[in-house]
């Protein structure tokens, strides 16, 4: 399967609105198109800071601004798209061989992502170059 850009769109999950506090939920396998393994947060992010730079073989991941926002770009190492997100009922899914960094943190911002597999570190492309290598053998 050729991963493209283009897999990788906005969720909007379940929002029940009460004046209590609105309450989201999220399904593995239902709201998102796989069953989490893994969750992992960014949060004490310093100003200016930039997350991410790398891809995955095989993870697919869906990666939500519980608080604040912050800016996800992506690249499939054909195009690039910028993604602001700020809304905590709505996630950004990254399909597989998605190289992604994330900056322009909001003071306070908290990054949740839900992933389809457990860490793996062999899992990751940390090098750019054998990123493109790699896309371009698929
Ligand atoms: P990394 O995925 O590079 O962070 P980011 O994409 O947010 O910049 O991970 C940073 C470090 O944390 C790295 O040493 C691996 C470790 N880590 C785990 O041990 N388990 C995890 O689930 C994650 C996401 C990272």
């Amino acid at each position: 399967m050729i991963f493209s850009i283009d897999l990788c769109q906005l969720i909007s999950f379940p929002k029940i609105s009460d004046p209590r506090g609105n309450l989201t939920f999220i399904e593995g396998g239902n709201h998102i198109p796989f069953d989490i393994k893994r969750v992992y947060y960014l949060y004490d992010v310093p100003g200016g800071s930039e997350r991410g730079g790398h891809a995955h073989r095989m993870l697919h991941q869906v990666i939500i601004a519980m608080s604040g926002s912050f800016d996800v770009v992506l690249d499939d190492g054909k195009g690039k798209k910028r993604i602001h997100l700020n809304r905590s009922y709505c996630g950004l899914y990254v399909c597989p061989m998605m190289w992604r960094e994330l900056d322009n943190f909001s003071s306070g911002s908290v990054c949740m992502v839900l992933a389809s597999e457990r860490y793996d570190e062999t899992d990751y492309f940390r090098d750019y170059q054998q990123f493109l290598t790699a896309v371009n053998e698929q």
